[in-house]
């Protein structure tokens, strides 16, 4: 009997999952629309994107939005009286906002030169400021109230695109869901306990409808008038129909339904083959996963992206600590061995430069990425995708295996034995000797080869 109900239960499952597929654990539904299959094929061979947390929060060099939210690991250890001053405070960051170093021509070269190939900008965070010339509000960087509206480049969004875009970039547009701002969202006659919409959304559809209008009216902005965009990378994963525990700290469960599917298919309508990523919420406007600051464990066969910073936080934190170029190197490597694409976060401060070590850790990897970047572009994965040091990628009728480790001399032991004619060393013109040893490619190197670099791709014909 029980037998029996549990087989029931998984016809099921599978018949309400017909059209999606499982991946390690993690449920995907392909896009049906083929402009969008074609744009996500065309995504998953750029590898390497940059994100760019930025917002009138820098100024006091704090994480982007979250010191205004009233969850315990937000406010610190603020009593009430202080929280709300240090919210008012904070809503009047703008006036003091003035990137006048703001080089959008020079963050994009630098990216380029990284081997960087998309943008993900935040034109949006949560708290609901917007880097972009909105009608919808007057809480913008373009508002004339606030200093940097003057500056021919105020439209922060636009410019940071157009730049990319002129580096043949994709064009990706970070845009918060929810909105700490949004008199709809943040209702002034409820309190904020959380993260979450502060009323309940069935009983006040009027509220909730004017916050969809208000979003809806946002989004198709950024689709209109900001030139071609290829992604929309939605955050603020408790924004959707299904209310989930994992982001109510202590707010009721509501239904915060935005009718994404709608939004987005207006959004295609002037952007046709759109990315959408609806991250973190289980449907079709997820086009692909997003694990935040961690790589996975194993190669994912649906498209994913890890998003990642630079340094420890989001948005420019001073004396933060920077990874070593050799960890992003190896990171990124790790990533498009298992099938996925890095989006390496880098903030840009206050006045609108990047940190001296930024555009150092940029400069760095592009050395790399020059001699070695035909094993990361167009690449797909290969089994076995990572094994010990090596990461392993393949196109055309080569398979790459990169040696993850900075010092080569001597001999290495590359495993992978199958259908070998050739083994070249990326970028060094220097002859190897091979031999197939058991379960290894045993190569060894001229006597006098001793070098150091991040890592070394060894490509096999
Ligand atoms: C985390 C942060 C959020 C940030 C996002 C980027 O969710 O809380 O502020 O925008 O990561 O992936």
């Amino acid at each position: 009997m029980n037998y029996l109900k549990r087989l029931i239960g998984t016809a099921a499952v599978v018949a309400s999952l017909a059209s999606c597929v499982i991946a390690s654990g993690h449920i995907y539904y392909p896009p049906e629309d083929e402009k969008v299959v074609e744009k996500l094929e065309q995504w998953q061979d750029l590898k390497f994107g940059l994100m760019m947390h930025w917002g009138a929060y820098s100024v006091i060099g704090v994480t982007e939005s979250w010191t205004i939210c009233p969850e315990d690991w937000c406010r610190g250890r603020k009593d009430e009286a202080e929280f709300q001053q240090y919210v008012a405070d904070y809503v009047k960051l703008p006036y003091r906002f003035n990137p006048v170093k703001f080089d959008p021509d020079r963050m994009a070269a630098a990216a380029k030169d990284a081997g960087m190939r998309y943008v993900v900008f935040t034109t949006k965070h949560h708290d609901g400021f917007c880097m972009f010339d909105t009608k919808t509000t007057d809480y913008k960087i373009t508002n004339p109230a606030y200093p940097f509206a003057a500056n021919p480049k105020a439209n922060i969004s636009k410019e940071i695109f157009d730049s990319f875009r002129d580096q043949d970039f994709m064009i990706g547009a970070y845009f918060s869901k929810s909105d700490w701002h949004s008199p709809w969202y943040w209702h002034k006659d409820f309190p904020v306990v959380d993260r979450n919409v502060n009323y309940n959304p069935k009983r006040y559809p009027n509220l909730w409808n004017n916050f969809i209008d208000y979003t809806s009216t946002q989004i198709d902005e950024l689709m209109s008038d900001y030139g071609k965009i290829d992604l929309l990378w939605l955050d603020g994963g408790q924004v959707q129909k299904k209310p989930s525990t994992r982001f109510s700290k202590n707010s009721k469960l509501y239904d915060q339904d935005i009718k994404i599917g709608e939004i987005v298919r207006k959004a295609r309508e002037k952007q046709p083959g759109l990315i959408s990523v609806d991250r973190e919420v289980v449907g079709r406007e997820q086009n692909y996963l997003t694990p935040e600051q961690r790589i996975p464990d194993h190669y994912i066969g649906v498209p994913w992206e890890t998003c990642m910073t630079i340094s420890g936080a989001w948005s420019h934190v001073p004396n933060d600590t920077y990874k070593s170029t050799t960890t992003i190197i190896h990171n990124l490597c790790d990533i498009v061995a298992k099938g996925g694409s890095y989006l390496l976060n880098v903030a840009p401060m206050a006045n609108g430069d990047l940190e001296p070590v930024a555009w150092e850790r940029l400069r760095e990897i592009g050395e790399w990425m020059d001699k070695n970047s035909e094993a990361i572009y167009g690449t797909r994965p290969i089994r076995p995708y990572r094994s010990g040091d090596y990461a392993f990628t393949q196109k055309d009728q080569s398979v790459y295996a990169i040696y993850l480790f900075e010092q080569l001399s001597g001999q290495v032991n590359i495993p992978y034995t199958k259908d070998i004619k050739s083994v070249k060393l990326l970028g060094e013109d220097i002859q190897l000797t091979w031999v197939i040893k058991g379960n290894f490619i045993e190569v060894v190197l001229p006597s006098d080869f001793d070098k150091k670099s991040h890592a070394w791709v060894f490509q096999i014909n």
